[in-house]
């Protein structure tokens, strides 16, 4: 029952005396149902609700050296169901297995999906360490976000993702640049050809061993600047780790490649704006005209660019270690032609990607409108010292070598 004030406000408002004439509108309530939606909370993830099934046949190990990037499995996966009545419901670690979903499952239709990519590493004493995984549950939950599927708590995940990575920390090798591939991936799993928010949710984490990008050192890569597709766009989902970003970048990845380019660049608009490298963020450092100062640039989080973990690492790390010994640091827009210009005049001192795959991938040259642009590397030389200094610093905190913040022991 409503109290009879309430009742009584509830009337048109042009009822009430004015001086001035208005046009007639209701009276609005909040909060009339405060005490529904209290009760109708979902419940959270909760860890302590973790059951583990352990796998009756574990697997054998692989060579180390053999390891191709995606290809192994660990011997368990964990999984989380989510509905939209019950919320987060107890999380699992079971052996790992297919899915069985109905074909007419929404994320086979209407890419309900995202994911992350994260790793775990071996130290020296044999621990195992997560790097920066907030970023990555941060990055989760803005993705799931933007497509209708549920958020969770990042600290409960995590904590679940240490208990699911010490259960296989057997398949982490442990020498330097080695590490457990992890894929935290949330697909909506309701069974309906209707375009709407999925009412239930599957969160699951599988787990690859993997070796070092550059096995035998860097080999810088040449790129092909693609003109004729956009990855992003503003206002658009660039910025979110979607799987539907993903498959429309391989056709221009396979046209650079068959033209003989390891990459291609992704340009914006009419200015052609540099954005990122295949499925890396871009850096390169160019020397002022005037000053010669050194200038670590990278395009600024404008919604085109994906909020990288390891572009936020090397910006942070460039400001902390490079600005004290004079360069400047820099986010900020720049384009193909400036790029071309610094290269004639000698100023593009050297370029790069970053990204948890190979943390830093050196670039020699760019093609764009019909010529090379060289990024400052000697013919005899596969990475300049930038790249080299920060991926040495970002493995030191990776390993355990260096004690940091970043570097969060799962035992
Ligand atoms: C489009 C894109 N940009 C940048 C990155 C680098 O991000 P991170 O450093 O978090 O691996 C990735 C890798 O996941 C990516 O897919």
């Amino acid at each position: 029952m409503r109290p009879a004030s309430l009742a009584r406000s509830a009337v048109w408002a042009a009822t009430r005396p004015s001086r001035t004439f208005q046009v007639a509108r209701p009276l609005r309530f909040f909060s009339i149902k405060a005490e529904a939606a209290s009760d109708s909370k979902q419940k959270g993830l909760d860890p302590s609700k973790l059951t583990i099934t352990e796998s009756p046949s574990p697997k054998q190990l692989s060579q180390p050296e053999t390891l191709v990037f995606g290809r192994e499995f660990t011997d368990h996966m964990l999984a989380i169901e989510w509905t939209q009545d019950n919320g987060w419901l107890d999380p699992k670690i079971t052996p790992y297995q297919n899915l069985s979903l109905d074909p007419a499952t929404c994320v086979f239709h209407y890419a309900f999906e995202c994911f992350e990519g994260m790793k775990a590493y071996k130290d020296k004493n044999g621990k195992i360490r997560l790097f920066r995984p907030d970023k990555n549950m941060a990055r989760l939950n803005k993705s799931a976000a933007r497509i209708a599927l549920p958020t969770f708590e990042p600290t409960s995940f995590v904590e679940l993702i240490k208990k699911f990575t010490k259960l296989d920390s057997r398949f982490i090798p442990s020498q330097r640049g080695y590490s457990l591939y992890l894929r935290p991936t949330m697909i909506g799993t309701q069974k309906t050809l209707g375009v709407g928010p999925p009412g239930s949710a599957l969160l699951y984490v599988i787990a690859s061993p993997v070796g070092p990008y550059y096995p035998t050192g860097f080999k810088a890569i040449s790129l092909e600047a693609t003109d004729y597709a956009v990855r992003a766009w503003p206002g658009g989902v660039g910025d979110k780790k979607l799987g539907a970003n993903y498959a429309p970048c391989i056709v221009p990845q396979l046209q650079a490649a068959s033209r003989g380019y390891q990459q291609n660049l992704w340009l914006f608009g009419e200015e052609e704006y540099v954005t990122e490298v295949g499925t890396m963020n871009m850096f390169v450092v160019l020397k002022d005209k005037q000053t010669g100062q050194k200038e670590l640039i990278t395009a600024p989080l404008d919604g085109t660019i994906l909020e990288g973990v390891t572009r936020d690492s090397v910006l942070a790390l460039a400001r902390e270690r490079l600005i004290p010994e004079g360069w400047k640091v820099t986010e900020r827009k720049y384009t193909m032609r400036e790029l071309d210009e610094a290269s004639q005049e000698g100023r593009l001192v050297e370029a790069f990607g970053a990204g948890t795959a190979a943390i830093v991938s050196p670039i020699r040259k760019i093609a764009w409108k019909g010529k090379h642009v060289d990024c400052g590397l000697k013919e005899t030389e596969e990475s300049g010292e930038t790249a080299l200094r920060v991926k040495e610093w970002i493995e030191a905190i990776q390993y355990g070598e260096e004690e940091h913040e970043w570097s969060v022991q799962v035992d």
